[in-house]
């Protein structure tokens, strides 16, 4: 199991510091939410405050978008050089056009499903993505409640991904602790994102290793 936390639970007055913390305490990728207050409830962070974290991350970054205008913003982050670039299916007009673009990007483009879209909804995207990531939160905000119709989920999607991509990954996002971590494991999750658990523990190393474990 692969873990990256979110940094939407870090403390903003200290970024660069919690950064390097998470970082320190051996996490895979840091998990960025960007969100810009119509596609989700809220707003988060653009390019000037991203370009801060990947100075200070010594891990890649995992770009998590909740926007709309996809496109415009996967122009804004490419020059940061991130991980992954990932957007919601929700939102995507043209999602094929996008993973090729994010690809000639020299980025690993990535999906996300909204807790009410089908696992089938990226049928016939798969082949061309590097990771899928399931929200288990209705996005916009950290320190929800895990939804657990989402295990189900995973286990279809799962199913889809042996079977048209295994190589890949499939990321969970929301409520994620050491309570669900397990089960989720067995149902196929390869990275988990983990925002409040994470920032909330008194000890990063032993909050990100319980959920590697
Ligand atoms: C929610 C974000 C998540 C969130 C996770 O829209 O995508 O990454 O920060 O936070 P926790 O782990 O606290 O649910
Ligand atoms: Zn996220």
């Amino acid at each position: 199991m692969l873990v990256a936390p979110s940094i939407l639970s870090a403390d903003f007055g200290n970024l660069a510091r919690d950064v390097r913390a998470i970082c320190d305490a051996g996490c895979d990728l840091v998990h960025v939410d960007v969100m810009d207050g119509h596609f989700v409830p809220n707003m988060t962070i653009g390019p000037v405050v991203v370009s801060a974290i990947a100075k200070a991350a010594t891990k890649p970054l995992d770009i998590h978008l909740m926007v709309e205008n996809n496109s415009f913003f996967v122009d804004l982050f490419a020059p940061l050089n991130p991980e992954y670039i990932s957007f919601h299916i929700e939102e995507e007009k043209n999602p094929h056009r996008l993973i090729q673009k994010i690809r000639s990007l020299g980025i690993k483009p990535a999906i996300v499903l909204n807790p009410h879209t089908p696992a089938e909804a990226i049928e016939y995207l798969l082949e061309g993505l590097d990771m899928v990531l399931v929200m288990s939160v209705n996005p916009g905000f950290g320190g929800q409640k895990f939804i657990p119709t989402v295990v189900e989920k995973i286990k279809r999607l799962k199913v889809l991904r042996d079977r048209i991509n295994p190589a890949c990954l499939i990321e969970i996002d929301g409520g994620v602790g050491s309570s669900n971590i397990e089960l989720l494991k067995e149902a196929g999750v390869d990275i988990c994102v983990a925002g409040s658990y994470v920032f909330g523990a008194d000890d990063y190393k032993t909050a990100i290793d319980s959920l590697r474990a």
